[in-house]
């Protein structure tokens, strides 16, 4: 009889324990569902960033759709270019037979050159992606309804759809254009190429760095090739990284001075003969007079480089060194105070198990909240932003903010002694923070996520969005639209 009665009082501690982890675990289950179509102007909880919060009124007052926030809809433009997207097997310069993606028949896909105050029109057309594509213009600060993310900003272009950008080139700069549909697939496949608005130069060269089939190129070629300039030529190396990771890059064989990053001058550079870590999604300009024995641009190691200069430099490999932007060249004005910030935001970004849209895992965490439950980062034109990003996810994250470009205050609470470093894509090391600062100057809804492409895909990412923006687009569901 005692007997019985323990093996039944067992049985119900037994169920007990199981419900006791069933149930919680079927919450965080449950909870974790991603809704199948949503709104991403109502994603997550608003965070102010200690600012005003704005009101429904105000909202109604100053409410914008995206959809409105266009660039100029008449005049004749000056670049007028179409590029269309294909699924297909193409060939590397180098040879190489990759099944990806390509824009106008080659990945990367063609320059797009234009000058400061040009009108820029790209028609876009997706001949055969099935996900759909967009092209997002990374590091342009377009206005909000160019830039190109899928449910966010427009729809995905579908097979046989055509989209047209247009937008004023405002600043000079290097940058690269790629898809933001399904983007952790189609820019690692290839759809994507550069674009640097800044007149044709003889010294220019042109470096995309790109990762296809686990093949690691320079322009659309793996291996070394090289580039024909006479001795005594300013050179200027656009180095752009359309990788997931960062790369160190640099030149060889005579000292150079790092002129630009993320499409922004640096402030009285001075030679270094050290490697520049080139974050995923960032670009930074090298520029070195040719000597007669040529030099040689290394990314990564000297297997992967370009020869630059009248004769075939020798091989070489990077310095150990690093050039530290936040030390590097001069001071100048930035044209606004941090100190009187109307919002200071805090991007902490960390890691815990859980579930993600039902996926159990190891997921990414901002501010300790997960996809799609994360902060939304909201602001009014003409805000001081200051926001601190920190990580202690365990891995590093290459941070990309559409729409601004922000200096670097500090980090690791050592204050930037150098030129201004305005970045619009920021490695954040694990263990490291990083204070930037931008003024809200572009109004919108505008991602702010991880430029490790699949780390967004896999909820690293959120928006800065301005007070009373609306948008008639959705992420998920019938709408087709993802983004990552
Ligand atoms: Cu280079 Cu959100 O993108
Ligand atoms: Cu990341």
């Amino acid at each position: 009889m005692a007997d019985v009665k323990n093996r039944r009082w067992g049985r119900l501690v037994a169920l007990g324990v199981t419900l006791a982890v069933l149930v919680p675990l079927g919450y965080l289950w449950a909870t974790s569902l991603v809704p199948g179509e949503y709104n991403p102007a109502e994603m997550g909880y608003a965070d102010y960033g200690g600012g005003p919060p704005m009101g429904h009124e105000h909202h109604a007052m100053s409410g914008m759709s995206v959809a409105d926030l266009t660039g100029p809809k008449t005049g004749t433009p000056n670049v007028d270019v179409t590029l269309v997207a294909r699924k297909q097997k193409f060939q590397l310069a180098s040879g190489e037979t990759i099944d990806g993606y390509t824009v106008n028949g080659t990945s990367p896909g063609p320059l797009i050159r234009a000058r400061v105050g040009d009108l820029v029109q790209v028609t876009f057309v997706n001949e055969s992606v099935k996900d759909g594509a967009t092209l997002h213009w990374h590091g342009i600060d377009v206005p909000n309804a160019e830039d190109g993310v899928a449910g966010v900003t427009q729809d995905a272009v579908p097979v046989g759809g055509k989209h047209v950008y247009r937008f004023k080139a405002t600043q000079t700069g290097t940058y690269w254009y790629h898809s933001h549909q399904v983007s952790s697939d189609e820019v690692k496949g290839g759809l994507f190429g550069p674009i640097v608005i800044a007149p044709a130069a003889a010294g220019e060269v042109i470096a995309t760095i790109h990762t296809y089939d686990g093949k690691r190129t320079l322009n659309g070629r793996t291996g070394t090739a090289r580039v024909e300039l006479p001795a005594g030529t300013t050179a200027r190396v656009r180095v752009i990284n359309t990788d997931n990771a960062i790369l160190r890059v640099g030149l060889i064989g005579t000292p150079y001075r790092v002129v630009a990053v993320d499409g922004r001058d640096v402030h009285g550079p001075t030679p270094v003969t050290a490697a520049y870590p080139l974050p995923a999604g960032g670009r930074v300009d090298l520029e070195a007079v040719v000597p007669a024995g040529g030099m040689r641009l290394v990314a990564g190691t000297s297997a992967l480089s370009l020869g630059i200069g009248p004769v075939d430099a020798p091989q070489g490999e990077l310095q150990a060194e690093t050039v530290d932007l936040l030390t590097y060249g001069t001071t100048a004005p930035i044209g606004f105070d941090p100190a009187k910030a109307d919002r200071n935001f805090e991007y902490r970004i960390g890691r815990r198990p859980g579930f993600l849209d039902g996926v159990p895992g190891l997921w990414w965490t901002i501010n300790g909240h997960k996809f799609p439950d994360v902060p939304m980062f909201m602001v009014a034109e003409g805000d001081v932003v200051r926001m601190k990003i920190s990580n202690t996810s365990g891995q590093a994250h290459p941070m990309h903010l559409h729409g601004h470009h922000a200096v670097v205050l500090s980090r690791n609470g050592v204050a930037a002694t150098g030129s201004p470093w305005w970045v619009d894509t920021l490695e954040v090391g694990n263990k490291e923070t990083y204070e930037i600062a931008f003024v809200a100057d572009n109004p919108g809804l505008w991602m702010d996520h991880c430029h490790n492409l699949p780390h967004a895909s896999e909820g690293l990412m959120t928006h800065l969005m301005y007070e009373g923006t609306t948008t008639p687009y959705r992420v998920g569901g019938n709408s087709h639209n993802e983004p990552e």
